[in-house]
């Protein structure tokens, strides 16, 4: 049974770079993995919640190690890649879940929230993709998955800069799915609905809000980070060899109403 379950849906051996590993859903991801048996890597800008991660990853047995950048930053995240190669090869996974949520009313929304949104949400997920995915494909295995949001699919909350940004790293995903499905790297999506995370602080402080979201799903609650930890380790293990170009809702059913 566990040698069966240990095939399916082990990581020995593997090694998981994780963005945004440090926090929220990253963090509960990043766990997750490293408890199935991969070395991971995170990143992210701050080094002191990253080393929390990585001394909890340690604690767990899981080798963990962190690098840090502004994915912001298109020379950074190149210098990241290289880092990560450098220190470790390509890795095996990659798991963007690192993002930034800015998201002012349409009409006020000017260049520089619009440019380190795109910047951080979609063009890091993207060159990581570049840096890596060609050396999983060389070698016949791989697995992107990339953290989205159900405003990559419908508008809510001044989605503007944050909801384009998602719907382009879907589409992201789909031509990473078409481009390196053929030789083992699946690529996918998780689309959470509302966690309560440092991101959402602001939704979270206001009650109302809270429990109008969580009547929104069907499982009748808001999403704790816990809820990611077995569908990464799915979607991150040999169990979802014909799983590519997908989205994987994670939100109670919120989409669904
Ligand atoms: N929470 C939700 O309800 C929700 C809903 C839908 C989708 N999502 C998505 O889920 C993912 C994780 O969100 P979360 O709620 O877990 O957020 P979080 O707790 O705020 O964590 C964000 C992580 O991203 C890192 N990060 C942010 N900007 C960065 C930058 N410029 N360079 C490098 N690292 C950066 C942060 O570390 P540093 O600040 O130290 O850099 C942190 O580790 C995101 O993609 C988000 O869009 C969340």
């Amino acid at each position: 049974m566990t040698s069966y379950l240990s095939e399916l849906f082990g990581l020995s051996g593997r090694t998981a770079v994780v963005t945004g590993g440090s926090s929220g859903i990253g963090r509960a991801m990043a766990l997750a993995l490293g408890r199935a048996g991969a070395r991971i890597v995170l990143v992210a800008r701050r080094e002191a919640p990253m080393a929390e991660v990585v001394a909890e990853l340690r604690g767990h047995g899981a080798e963990a190690d962190a690098i840090s950048a502004d994915l912001g930053d298109r020379e950074a995240v190149k210098n990241a890649a290289a880092t990560i190669i450098d220190r470790y090869d390509v890795p095996d996974i990659l798991v963007n879940s690192a993002a930034v949520n800015l998201r002012p009313p349409l009409a006020e929304l000017g260049d520089g929230v619009w440019d380190l949104t795109l910047a951080a949400n979609l063009t890091a997920p993207f060159l990581l993709g570049q840096a890596f995915a060609p050396g999983m494909a060389a070698r016949g295995w791989g697995r992107i998955v990339n953290v989205v949001s159900q405003q990559a699919f419908r508008a809510y909350g001044n989605s503007g800069a944050y909801g384009a940004a998602k719907a382009g790293l879907v589409g992201l995903t789909r031509s990473q799915a078409e481009a390196w499905s053929p030789h083992g790297v699946c690529c996918n999506t998780i689309a959470p609905g509302v966690v309560h995370t440092p991101l959402t602080e602001p939704v979270f402080a206001d009650p109302t809000k809270v429990a109008s979201h969580a009547a929104r799903t069907m499982i009748g609650r808001n999403g704790v980070p816990g809820d990611f930890a077995g569908c990464v380790v799915f979607l991150a293990s040999n169990a979802s060899q014909a799983v590519t170009g997908q989205t994987l809702f994670v939100d109670g059913g919120y989409s669904a109403t």
